[in-house]
């Protein structure tokens, strides 16, 4: 897993400070944009988050069944302790033990995990993830992305993030399988309160 969890970068794999730096960089604004325009959640919608963190984006997902799977074993505790019987959590490799992922799912969520996961383990991950879902359903995924002639504050940004890697909009889509299922892949700017740029990705199957 390419994943910087040393020295300072430990921080975020700690809920505490990871959700406050989250909500100082304006992630309310960027999760009210994804939930209107990409998510579109419905009442009943089977849900599985994959790289939930400590779990905070069910909330804003309404009345759904929802699954939740993570890595790290100390978001998961936090995300059983605040989101209590309203989804389930559990702490798992999301490469390689999808098989927890029973599935169908209406709708996958991947916020931020990605540019974690090197070419393959992604690869995988989305082929395996995608034969789970139901007809219809979709597969939304949102990383820090580079762009051309993109904000040198931006770029650093993207340069200092531990997940280590981030890649350009059409190295994301490359990820995703070509047959059977439609893709719309775009950079997004302007979601968080700095200046940064997002790839979102929307796999539906037909
Ligand atoms: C940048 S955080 C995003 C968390 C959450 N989705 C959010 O938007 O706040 C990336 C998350 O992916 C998790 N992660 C990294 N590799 C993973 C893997 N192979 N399987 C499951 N989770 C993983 C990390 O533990 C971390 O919680």
């Amino acid at each position: 897993m390419a994943e910087k969890t040393k020295s300072l970068y430990r921080i975020v794999t700690i809920p505490v400070f990871y959700e406050a730096i989250q909500i100082i960089l304006g992630r309310d604004k960027a999760r009210k944009h994804l939930r209107e325009h990409y998510l579109q959640t419905k009442k009943g919608d089977k849900v599985l988050e994959v790289g939930c963190g400590p779990g905070s984006l069910l909330p804003l997902l309404g009345d759904v069944d929802y699954l939740g799977m993570d890595l790290n074993p100390v978001h998961i505790e936090k995300a059983k302790q605040s989101n209590g019987d309203k989804g389930t959590f559990i702490c798992g490799n999301a490469v390689t033990e999808v098989e927890h992922a029973a599935g169908p799912f209406d709708l996958i969520i991947c916020i931020g995990l990605l540019h974690h996961l090197n070419d393959d383990e992604a690869a995988s991950m989305i082929g395996a993830l995608s034969k789970r879902l139901s007809q219809n359903g979709r597969f939304v995924s949102l990383d820090p992305t580079y762009i051309d002639k993109q904000n040198c504050i931006a770029k650093k940004l993207a340069d200092l993030d531990s997940g280590q890697n981030i890649r350009t909009q059409s190295a994301y889509a490359s990820l995703f399988p070509t047959t059977k299922f439609n893709l719309d892949s775009r950079e997004l700017s302007g979601l968080l309160n700095i200046p940064y740029n997002h790839c979102l990705n929307v796999l539906t199957s037909g």
